[in-house]
């Protein structure tokens, strides 16, 4: 398709999401009613999908001068960046882009001295930390979209080396309780089925992590026939996974019972070559956690005897000699990077709109809380979005929904800040 096709087909795309996307669309009035970012300059590292579209527009409607790059070297939706291109937005990387063209599109978005950076996995601040410490003069603050991210901040938190604040949008409620679990349920299956055509009815899905996302990936594939294990190494949400009807055991043990393996742990080389060694013919390898190394997949490399490209995010990994007694095949989806990302397109926009209004709202709240002209400040450091905000997002989601829910009668408020009464 010529660049001009793909700008009408992401076009398309765009518009369709901003449909299913009414939360979001709500904000957009208000933002371009009052202008909340007019002069300011916000530079993002965020999956470029249709939604994410919805949000760069939300910020312009808002006032705000937007540069944008992907997060993940496989995350771009050509039709889309093209299509913010023709808008004259700057918009940088393409669906395959290599790792050093990865670094250099987000350097030109930080080219534009941001006053705020949005992140998703803190690729752009860690580049601003450790490469490019002169543009923290201009920055207020910044957003970070995914557990992996605030993982790393609260890192940076301790080693007292985050020198601005950041507000964890990830643990918004209306995040991380719904793009976590029922975006990643749902695109996690939607990429491997892409990818592969596999049918989960009557396989044994290994997921490994039963965070937001594990505990989505498990519900979903279970609704679709699949007998799920779960790995852990926690014991809380390990006992959860049992409680929740999965059987729990350990990598090692897991690992030649599953068709199928989901890693979403946030973690590193959660499973490895030694287990590979011990997993059927045939079995699917994908990841969906942020960062590409929950599967070793470089090890894997190393250790197989043939590489075969099978289809476009399915690559198949032979051991020993194909077809003998002891030969043995493995497929490894998306070069184990995010699979819903990389072989499908993201989560679906209804869900996209909540996770966004967190973003749109974040970024609201550290205009009014900079350190230059807002009131109550934000020091550097990791923030939460206040709960009031959280529910806004949730009561907006629920109008475009049409659904409505009781109100507290005045005799329930008070009853909720009594202690006097007791058993009757
Ligand atoms: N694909 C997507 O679109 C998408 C969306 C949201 C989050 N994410 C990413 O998915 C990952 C998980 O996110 P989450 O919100 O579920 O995190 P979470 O912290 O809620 O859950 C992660 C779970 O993995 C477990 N774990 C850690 N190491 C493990 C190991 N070696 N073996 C088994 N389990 C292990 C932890 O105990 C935890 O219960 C993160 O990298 C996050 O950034 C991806």
């Amino acid at each position: 398709m010529n660049k001009k096709n793909l700008a009408l087909q992401g076009r398309n795309n765009i518009e369709l999401a901003e449909k299913n996307m009414g939360a979001l669309m709500k904000l957009r009035e208000n933002f371009a009613r009052l202008k909340p970012f007019k002069g300011l300059k916000i530079a993002m590292a965020l999956h470029i999908t249709k939604e994410t579209a919805a949000l760069v527009r939300t910020f312009i409607a808002g006032g705000a001068n937007v540069a944008i790059t992907s997060c993940n070297p496989l995350s771009t939706q050509d039709d889309v960046a093209e299509a913010l291109k023709a808008d004259g937005i700057a918009a940088y990387g393409y669906k395959g882009e290599t790792g050093r063209e990865y670094y250099s599109f987000l350097n030109k978005v930080l080219d534009i001295k941001p006053n705020i950076t949005i992140d998703d996995g803190c690729d752009l601040v860690t580049q601003i930390h450790l490469k490019r410490p002169t543009l923290l003069r201009e920055i207020i603050g910044g957003c970070e979209e995914t557990t992996t991210g605030i993982i790393r901040l609260r890192a940076m938190e301790r080693d007292r080396a985050l020198k601005y604040p950041i507000i964890a949008v990830n643990d918004n409620k209306t995040k991380h309780l719904m793009d976590n679990y029922y975006g990643t349920g749902q695109s996690t299956i939607n990429g491997i089925i892409r990818a592969t055509n596999v049918l989960f009815a009557g396989k044994t899905v290994v997921i490994a992590g039963y965070g937001d996302c594990g505990k989505g990936c498990a519900m979903r594939a279970k609704g679709m026939g699949a007998n799920v294990i779960v790995t852990e190494v926690d014991a809380f949400p390990a006992l959860q996974a049992q409680m929740d009807g999965f059987r729990v055991m350990p990598m090692k043990d897991a690992a030649p019972k599953g068709d199928i393996f989901i890693t979403v742990t946030g973690n590193k080389h959660v499973i490895r070559v030694e287990h590979v060694h011990t997993m059927k013919n045939g079995a699917i390898l994908a990841n969906s956690g942020h960062f590409d190394i929950e599967i070793d997949v470089a090890g894997i490399k190393k250790a197989a005897t043939q590489k075969k490209q099978i289809r476009p995010f399915m690559t198949r990994y032979t051991f020993g000699k194909r077809g003998s007694a002891h030969g043995k095949e493995v497929y490894v989806l998306a070069d184990g990077r995010l699979v819903n990302l990389s072989a499908a397109e993201g989560h679906p926009s209804e869900v996209m709109s909540m996770s966004f209004c967190g973003q749109a709202l974040a970024c609201e709240y550290l205009v009014q809380h900079n350190g230059v002209k807002g009131k109550n400040p934000l020091k550097p450091g990791v923030h939460y979005l206040p709960e009031e905000i959280d529910q806004k997002i949730a009561s907006l989601q629920l109008g475009v929904m049409g659904v409505k829910i009781d109100k507290l009668t005045p005799e329930q408020v008070r009853y909720l800040k009594e202690w006097k009464e007791g058993t009757n």
